[in-house]
């Protein structure tokens, strides 16, 4: 039997489609924005030529305002939906209206700890895209300065259907004369594991508003169907900058420093937003209405990642991750498996997935948590070693779920497995 890293490897090319790779053949026909910027960590171990390129055909899709969006459509798929006719947001490459949690400052970095002299002039290239990107984020998100980075899709969290987004998804209107629309997903997945009808009634509101309105990200912010807190894109975008300014350091970017500093101390002061007393922990919350979801999830989790909180929040924090790994076989679920809405297998609603167990295992291990981040770490190694590179697993018994051969379980391992993929490398020369 070929080995897993062999499998992986494998994996990347089958799913690279010349310059950029689908998360997975059919189900995801395009380049998305943060799994590329995991995929890219996955082939830099391989191909370091290659996984800059990933990163580049995706910063080539970055709008005039600095937005990277989620999706680049680079040809027309029948076979998915919502497609660039969908959206309409005139942009070349055509890409959809909204972004997805932003990583790729953080991919950057470590491509540049573990690289060469090749990685720092890449980075150096990048470097006034990250800027523009981050700044997008900062103004198009948060254009109050509160500190508190609003999502105006449950897309854009990257965890399309986890309950969070239940309370803001449920003050959405759908107007009668919403768009007639044909959705693929279900020809591909069994509809079990995918979002309902209603659900998707919803996300396709929030994509005719923003096309209603020209795509003007203050607006939609200001007036549009939904706008949440995510502790996950709170959190990432807290590293991020973080890990952007190390990166101006590295390059003696000096200029950079202030804007990035003002950036990092905003969005750490906006965190505390999202702590919900009762629960002991951050939920995501309705920008609005103030109204907390009720869940510990594998966002909130990325606290530790983001380096927030006071030492009593964090035990609270390291005291939620061991109740609820001792409540599943497989960590970290994506929707606390003691709370009455857990759904193993559907999505965002249970399920585990390789890159936040990634995230999670580099904060836990920054924050001295060892023995809670080996546990996450050696889950995410267990699953992939007897499933393959599922899209996600369910915690309970780990199997492997959605679309199979994904590009971003697969990178995550090959990151995790670093020295064997070089031991690969060298047999196979
Ligand atoms: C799903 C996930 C999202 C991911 C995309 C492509 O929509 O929820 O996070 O980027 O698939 O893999």
């Amino acid at each position: 039997m070929e080995s897993r890293i062999e499998e992986a490897i494998k994996v990347l090319k089958m799913n690279d489609r010349g310059g950029y790779t689908v998360p997975t053949s059919r189900l995801y026909p395009y380049q998305w924005n943060w799994d590329s910027g995991f995929t890219a960590l996955g082939i830099w171990h391989f191909n370091k030529w290659r996984a800059w390129l990933e990163i580049t055909a995706l910063l080539d899709a970055q709008w005039e305002d600095g937005m990277i969006p989620h999706i680049v459509f680079r040809q027309n798929d029948p076979d998915y939906f919502p497609g660039p006719m969908i959206w309409q947001t005139n942009t070349e490459p055509p890409s959809s209206g909204h972004s997805q949690p932003p990583v790729l400052a953080s991919v950057i970095l470590k491509l540049v700890e573990i690289g060469s002299g090749y990685d720092l002039r890449k980075a150096r290239e990048v470097f006034p895209r990250l800027m523009a990107y981050h700044r997008w984020y900062a103004s198009a998100r948060d254009p109050r300065g509160t500190g508190v980075i609003g999502i105006i899709h449950p897309w854009e969290s990257g965890r399309d259907n986890c309950p969070d987004w239940d309370i803001g998804m449920e003050s959405i209107e759908v107007p009668a004369d919403l768009m007639r629309y044909k959705r693929r997903d279900t020809a591909h997945v069994d509809s079990n594991q995918r979002p309902t009808q209603d659900q998707y009634d919803r996300f396709i509101t929030i994509i005719q508003y923003g096309r209603q309105v020209g795509w003007n990200h203050h607006d939609i912010h200001s007036n549009g169907p939904f706008l949440m807190a995510d502790p996950g894109v709170q959190f990432i975008f807290l590293r991020a900058n973080r890990d952007l300014l190390e990166l101006a350091r590295r390059l003696e970017l000096t200029d950079a420093y202030d804007e990035i500093q003002e950036w990092i101390q905003r969005v750490e002061d906006g965190c505390n937003w999202l702590w919900k007393d009762d629960i002991g922990g951050y939920c995501a919350r309705d920008i609005r209405s103030g109204r907390f979801s009720d869940a510990i999830t594998n966002a909130s989790m990325l606290c530790f990642y983001g380096d927030v909180g006071s030492d009593e929040q964090r035990a609270s924090m390291a005291a939620h991750c061991r109740r609820i790994l001792n409540a599943c076989r497989y960590g970290m679920p994506s929707w606390d498996p003691e709370h009455s809405d857990f759904e193993s297998r559907r999505y965002w609603r249970g399920p585990v997935w390789a890159i936040m167990n990634h995230m999670i295992t580099i904060g836990l291990a920054d924050a001295g948590e060892d023995e809670l981040a080996n546990r996450i770490q050696s889950d995410t190694r267990q699953l992939v070693e007897m499933n393959g590179m599922a899209e996600y697993f369910d915690p309970m018994d780990g199997t492997g779920l959605g679309g199979m051969d994904f590009s971003w379980t697969a990178a995550i391992y090959l990151d995790q497995s670093r020295d064997g993929v070089a031991a690969h490398l060298q047999n196979a020369s």
